[in-house]
Order: C-alpha cells, then sequence, then structure tokens
C-alpha cells in the first residue's frame, strides 16, 4: 500500500484512495457525473420508473402563477438563481410564466460545468429570448459565498430535483445554513423534496429494468478506469438498491460478485474484494412534513409555504429566514 505521504492530483483520486482504502468501502456519488454519467442522469429522468422529475414537472406547471407571484413579491426586479441548473426543462416553466406576466428579473444558473451553462444560455436565447440569463460556473459552496455578497435586488435560490436527498441529514444542515447566510430577510428559497411513498415505487425508480441506473452507478468505477488507469471489470459487480421506509433513505451499492484484485495505476494501488463485498455509493433520501421542518429550523429557516402533487408523492417548500 502507498504511504500516507502521498499526494494526490485531484481531490477526486484522493477520496477514491479513502474510499477504497476504507472498511466498508465507499465511493461518493458525486463522482457519477462526467459527459458519459450527465447523460445517463438525463436518461434516468426520461424513464417511466423515475417520477421524481414529471412529479415536479407537473406541480410547477399546476402552480406556476401562484409560485411567481410569490417569487416577484412587492414587484420590484428580482435575481432568479439556481443552483445545478442542468439543462432547465422544469425552471423553463417558471421563465416563460415571468415573462408572460412582465415581471423583471435576471436568471443566474449556476453550475460546476462551463459546457452546461453554455448549452442551456443557447437553448435560452433560442426558445425565451426576452430572459436576461447571466451564468455563474463553479461549486455551489463558493457561488453562495457569491450570491451572499451580491447585494442589491431580491433574491430567489431555486434547487429543484430533490438534489438534496444526496446529503446525509448533518451536511444538508450544513448547506441549509449556507444557504441562509447567502440571503436576507425579503428573500425566498424554493427547494424540492421527495417524499416517503410506497417503498416498491422508490425501489423501482433506482432499479430500473432496463438498466439504466446500473449503468450509472457503475459510471463511477468507468471513471476511475479511464482517469486513473483502473481496471475493475464492470461485469464483475452487482448494482444493489435498499429503501428502508423506517428513515426514508435508499442506499445505492455496487456488490463484488467475486473475490478479486482490483489495480488502480495512478495510485499505485490494489484493491482486494472479497466475494460479495459491498462498496456503498449513494443515497436519495426521502422525505416528509415533520423532516423537513426540523432539517429546516436546524439550520435557521422557517416553511413559508409548500406545492405538491395530489398524492403527495413530491413537494416543493419555499423557505424564508
Ligand atoms: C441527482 N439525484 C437527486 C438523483 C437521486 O434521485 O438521488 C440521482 C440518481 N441516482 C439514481 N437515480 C437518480
Amino acid at each position: 500500500m502507498r504511504p500516507k505521504t502521498t499526494t494526490f492530483s485531484s481531490t477526486f483520486e484522493q477520496e477514491v484512495f479513502e474510499g477504497l482504502t476504507a472498511h466498508p468501502k465507499y465511493l461518493s456519488s458525486k463522482y457519477f457525473y462526467d459527459e458519459v454519467g450527465d447523460k445517463l442522469f438525463q436518461d434516468i429522468m426520461a424513464m417511466p420508473e423515475y417520477y421524481l422529475t414529471d412529479c415536479e414537472f407537473n406541480i410547477l406547471e399546476a402552480n406556476k402563477a401562484e409560485i411567481v407571484d410569490l417569487f416577484s413579491g412587492d414587484g420590484e426586479s428580482f435575481s432568479l438563481f439556481e443552483l445545478g441548473a442542468g439543462d432547465g426543462k422544469k425552471t423553463k416553466i417558471l421563465l416563460r410564466h415571468l415573462v408572460e406576466r412582465n415581471i423583471p428579473f435576471d436568471y443566474r444558473p449556476i453550475d460546476i460545468s462551463q459546457n452546461a451553462l453554455d448549452q442551456l444560455e443557447a437553448t435560452l436565447h433560442r426558445e425565451i429570448p426576452e430572459v436576461v440569463i447571466n451564468p455563474l460556473q463553479g461549486t455551489y459552496f463558493d457561488t453562495l459565498r457569491d450570491i451572499g455578497n451580491s447585494n442589491g435586488r431580491r433574491k430567489v435560490i431555486l434547487f429543484l430535483g430533490s438534489n438534496i436527498g444526496n446529503l446525509l441529514h448533518p451536511q444538508a444542515v450544513e448547506f441549509l445554513k449556507n444557504m441562509r447566510d447567502a440571503i436576507n430577510t425579503d428573500d425566498l428559497i424554493f427547494m424540492g423534496f421527495d417524499q416517503k411513498k410506497n417503498p416498491q415505487t422508490i425501489l423501482d425508480a433506482y432499479n430500473d429494468k432496463t438498466g439504466i441506473t446500473e449503468a450509472f452507478n457503475k459510471n463511477i468505477l468507468a471513471r476511475i478506469n479511464k482517469e486513473m488507469g483502473g481496471n475493475f471489470d464492470l461485469d464483475q459487480f452487482l448494482h444493489w438498491e435498499v429503501y428502508d421506509p423506517q428513515t426514508g433513505t435508499a442506499k445505492s451499492y455496487l456488490v463484488s460478485k467475486e473475490k478479486q484484485m482490483v489495480w488502480i495505476e495512478s495510485l499505485d494501488l490494489e484493491v482486494p474484494f472479497k466475494r460479495w463485498e459491498t462498496i456503498h455509493t449513494e443515497i436519495s433520501q426521502k422525505y416528509d412534513d415533520e423532516v423537513v421542518a426540523w432539517l429546516a429550523g436546524e439550520a435557521g429557516l422557517q416553511i413559508a409555504t409548500s406545492f405538491s402533487d395530489e398524492e403527495e408523492n413530491y413537494k416543493d417548500y419555499v423557505f424564508t429566514k
């Protein structure tokens, strides 16, 4: 094993080293996303089993007038920030409605990927040219600090897709605290939280028969192969999903089908796997009103209102400070 003093050429390398030498092994789901992972996630969002996207789309469509009223407040111009904007499919519902209603605002999508921002900007110029768009490239952490320092206009921060669910509760509280520090009393945070529901529905959403989620989960191994000279045989691992209806936590694993040894060239690391040994890769937390209220309270935020579908499968909450 390499000595502890070794320096790593990226945080990705360091975290892979730490996760694959730990007991039990783990890797972070934030590393699912390269060009291939982004495409696989778009395919997931289009799957019938992955109800989250359609649910939130329908909630925004059904409540756009009321939501836009909330956003526009007293009618003064405001800035609409969006963390992890992606392709903006859902946000366009609100952008179109804001434009139709002649409400003054600018749209500030934030993403780690400049490529994603460039594509979003191009699509918006084509589809809704009236929208003034000021993209910000960077991590959530850095850009939340920038949002906090940007004074002047009222702020509304969007964080859709239940992306918060990929954080454990203590990390989610930290994240919400950072958001709270970035806003003033008149500002709003609008956030999607997937809700607890029939456990089978959740398992199906994260374990589709077509194997798209499996490929998404295994993309982290494919990235280690590509970017660190690893020799993972992807067929030697199972995608495994569990859901605990009591805690509301869905967890993804990769399970080694055989006793095997994997070599990662740039880490100079041999990783032994016992038969049926696991790598924990992702959590997708499901919520209810009590848990969301608790998280908000811990972070010093209040729930102003919420929007839901009829079955309460998914909810968007509006937080103030
Ligand atoms: C991005 N995130 C909210 C998705 C989720 O539902 O946890 C990622 C995902 N993992 C498997 N399918 C989708």
